[in-house]
């Protein structure tokens, strides 16, 4: 049933090409133009709302953190997203104009679904992200956008991450078409980039043999330290909670200009830093900040491990250890860096000798509050 490998969660890394391409399969019709016929809040009352709530836990909630970006650029609705565990508990402002989109892979967190009732109670439509179908969390929606990763049994969450993530982009885009913003050649565009991504996902599990050497020799490290900036923030949180949660190491995402408020303080000889180095094209600004804080950490005796797009030759003076990744759109970036993230913390969790699909303390479903 683990397909040949040693664990679930090396199976279900190695099924994110396919879960991608099933997420998007049948979404965008030939026209290039998106149908979501799972939606069941009509256009109109789409086009009412003035807010996103975005709430979930965990995994999840990092794949909101990325979709806020995706949101407010392609629609410009202001966009919130909110730990489901922390929501209800501080009176949130809420209305029938106010679009709550609930992410889980199980469809069954009681955090996430007290969350979504909290939200209907108070009028708002809710749409739910998520894996399992016909789950409590889908059942109680307005409306479900249902990931096609199929079923994760490995604790730690990976193939569901990255389809929430495509789900979340095709929420924005839709909500960018129905709209009328920034439809058109731009939303093609990504349309376009989106399909060529099963590819590339494909393309870094082909590369990931030196980060997995690299990983056993961190074996007996105390911390690792994950940084990035823009999409990159949350995909160095993610980083960080798969290696606390397979590897039991101390490990902490920061934003990369945050470094200079207080974490840079952490820095010390030979401490892993993981930078997720956003793509020079594009928002260059934060490339050109985010190559000097390498510089930064490294001059005060960080071991640096650079994930960068293939063609960045900024970075490589100062990196210590270089993982490569195809270049994409900025938004779209996370779908392709998380994935060393993953092999990384699988890795160190087997040189450590931890149990990779079932993690000391974890449940895969966290059915109380
Ligand atoms: C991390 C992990 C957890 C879940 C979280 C939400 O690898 O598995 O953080 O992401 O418990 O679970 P779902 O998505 O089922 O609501």
């Amino acid at each position: 049933e683990k397909g040949g490998y040693d664990y679930f969660m090396l199976k279900e890394i190695a099924e994110q090409p396919k879960a991608v391409a099933d997420t998007l399969l049948g979404r965008i019709d030939p026209a290039g133009s998106l149908t979501l016929d799972e939606v069941r809040i009509s256009p109109s009352e789409l086009r009412e709302i003035d807010k996103v709530v975005i709430v979930a836990c965990g995994t999840a909630f990092h794949a909101g953190l990325i979709a806020k970006y995706a949101i407010e650029h392609w629609t410009r609705i202001p966009c919130e997203v909110e730990l489901a565990s922390e929501f209800r508990y501080r009176d949130p402002i809420l209305d029938s104009r106010s679009l709550v989109i609930a992410i889980s892979q199980s469809g069954e967190t009681m955090d996430t679904l007290m969350a979504l009732r909290h939200a209907r109670e108070q009028g708002s439509k809710v749409l739910a992200i998520c894996n399992t179908n016909g789950s409590t969390i889908p059942r109680e929606s307005d409306a479900v956008l249902y990931t096609h990763a199929g079923p994760e049994v490995a604790v730690a969450s990976t193939k569901a991450f990255l389809t929430q993530l495509v789900a979340c982009y095709l929420v924005a885009l839709y909500l960018g078409q129905v709209r009328g913003t920034k439809w058109g050649d731009e939303i093609q565009a990504v349309i376009k980039d989106l399909s060529r991504i099963s590819e590339e996902v494909e393309r870094v599990l082909e590369t990931m043999e030196p980060v997995r050497a690299l990983a056993r020799t961190l074996a007996e490290k105390d911390t690792v330290l994950f940084l990035g900036r823009h999409v990159g923030y949350p995909v160095a949180l993610e980083g960080a909670l798969k290696l606390k949660e397979l590897a039991y190491m101390h490990a902490e995402g920061f934003a990369a200009g945050e470094l200079k408020h207080g974490p840079i303080a952490l820095i010390e000889e030979d401490v892993p830093v993981v930078v997720v180095v956003p793509s020079p094209r594009g928002r260059s600004v934060l490339h050109d900040k985010i190559v000097s804080n390498i510089q930064e950490i490294r001059a005060r005796g960080a071991r640096t491990i650079v994930i960068a797009e293939e063609g960045d030759e900024a970075v490589v003076p100062y990196a210590d250890h270089l993982i490569r990744i195809p270049a994409t759109p900025t938004l779209l970036q996370p779908l392709v860096a998380t994935v060393p993230l993953q092999v990384f913390a699988c890795e160190l969790a087997t040189a450590r000798g931890n149990e990779v699909d079932q993690p000391r303390n974890l449940a895969k479903s966290v059915t109380v509050e």
